[in-house]
């Protein structure tokens, strides 16, 4: 196991690369635990952690919602947790989202701990501290930003995902590479997803990788009054169409990268041939790049998006790949440019 101590906002986690749940050592402190996961994930893990206080949701976005998290601090209580209770979500960014969200507030706050599943929760969702549910058609609108003791990063965890959860993972990879990181951009143009998904050394190297892009963005803006708003890249129109058109999440945002693209093609001077080489790379890891929607309806909920401040709407447009800018963007050209793009 390689240990990695980060500091955000005032809080040291502990990153535990390379580790395992079947570990004896696993969750081997002396608070008592209830364990937060969801269906599918609850069948693959070891007896030993399922015969703890274990709390399984559904699986899926539509558990994502302030009824589960309340369903939770029911059972919570029921279980005796306290305020020295540990709670470890153990799934993908439904699962982590949800249970920074209810140890945040059961009691006015608890320890937490995490153990992302999914690739997409392993690089980005159990990062960071941000948390929360959905409102109806509106992502994450409700929740708080509070930070984890620690996260396992399991990669044998992953062994057992399905390819199109491989898939929307490497979108918010792609996104980081876009707005940080060129190199990484260039060394993913020049593998494949089978390249990750087979050799364990190359998985773990990437997952850090991406693990220390989103934290040092975090640990300088945690706040998200700055900085941080870079890794919405794709999202702003992303979260809509996720809802819209029932996608996972990294499919979503890839296609909210390519409409972001476009847009900072038009008005950010993105060139049109870093444009398809991001649609190439999409492709490559076998992400949708457009979809048939409403863009009437996406823009209504895209200016309900948290993003918006006044009249204008912030959006992460890019200069070049791995040069990012956070734009203002007034709501009407925005409409305008969806318009523009999307026909
Ligand atoms: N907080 C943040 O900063 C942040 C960042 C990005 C995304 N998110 C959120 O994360 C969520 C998406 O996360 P996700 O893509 O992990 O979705 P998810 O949690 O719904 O997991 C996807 C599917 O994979 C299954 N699964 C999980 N681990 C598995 C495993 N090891 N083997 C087999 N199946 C497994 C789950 O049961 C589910 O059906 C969204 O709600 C998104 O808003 C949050």
């Amino acid at each position: 196991v390689q240990t990695h101590t980060v500091q955000i906002g005032g809080k040291t986690i502990l990153y535990h690369f390379n580790a395992s749940i079947h570990a004896p050592e696993f969750l081997n402190d002396h608070r008592n635990k209830v364990l937060l996961t969801d269906t599918n994930v609850a069948q693959h893990l070891p007896e030993r952690l399922r015969r703890m206080p274990c709390i399984a949701i559904p699986a899926g976005e539509k558990s994502k919602q302030q009824a589960t998290a309340d369903h939770i601090i029911g059972q919570m209580l029921e279980m005796g947790a306290d305020k020295e209770t540990l709670l470890v979500g153990i799934g993908g960014g439904v699962v982590t989202d949800l249970a920074g969200y209810v140890a945040s507030i059961y009691m006015r706050g608890i320890a937490f701990g995490l153990v992302p599943t999914t690739l997409l929760a392993m690089v980005d969702a159990a990062i960071g501290g941000k948390n929360g549910v959905d409102l109806g058609q509106y992502k994450n609108l409700a929740g708080t930003i509070y930070q984890p003791d620690f996260i396992h990063f399991d990669y044998a965890l992953t062994d057992t995902l399905p390819l199109d959860e491989w898939e929307s993972g490497f979108a918010e990879i792609i996104k980081h590479a876009c707005i940080a990181d060129a190199t990484l951009f260039a060394e993913l143009q020049s593998k494949q997803l089978s390249d990750f998904r087979e050799n364990k050394e190359a998985l773990h190297a990437l997952v850090k990788r991406n693990v220390l892009i989103k934290t040092s963005i975090v640990a300088e803006d945690e706040q998200g009054t700055g900085k941080r708003h870079l890794l919405n890249f794709g999202h702003t129109l992303g979260h809509p169409i996720e809802l819209l058109c029932n996608l996972p999440h990294g499919h979503a945002v890839s296609i909210g990268m390519m409409l972001a693209a476009g847009i900072s093609e038009e008005i950010n001077g993105f060139s049109s041939a870093e444009k398809s080489a991001l649609k190439t790379l999409l492709e490559k890891y076998g992400l949708p790049v457009s979809v048939d929607t409403d863009t009437k309806k996406l823009t209504e909920l895209a200016i309900k998006d948290k993003k918006k401040s006044g009249d204008a709407i912030r959006f992460v447009l890019l200069r070049s790949i791995g040069d990012a800018d956070v734009i203002k963007i007034p709501m009407q050209q925005l409409s305008d440019l969806i318009k523009t793009i999307c026909c």
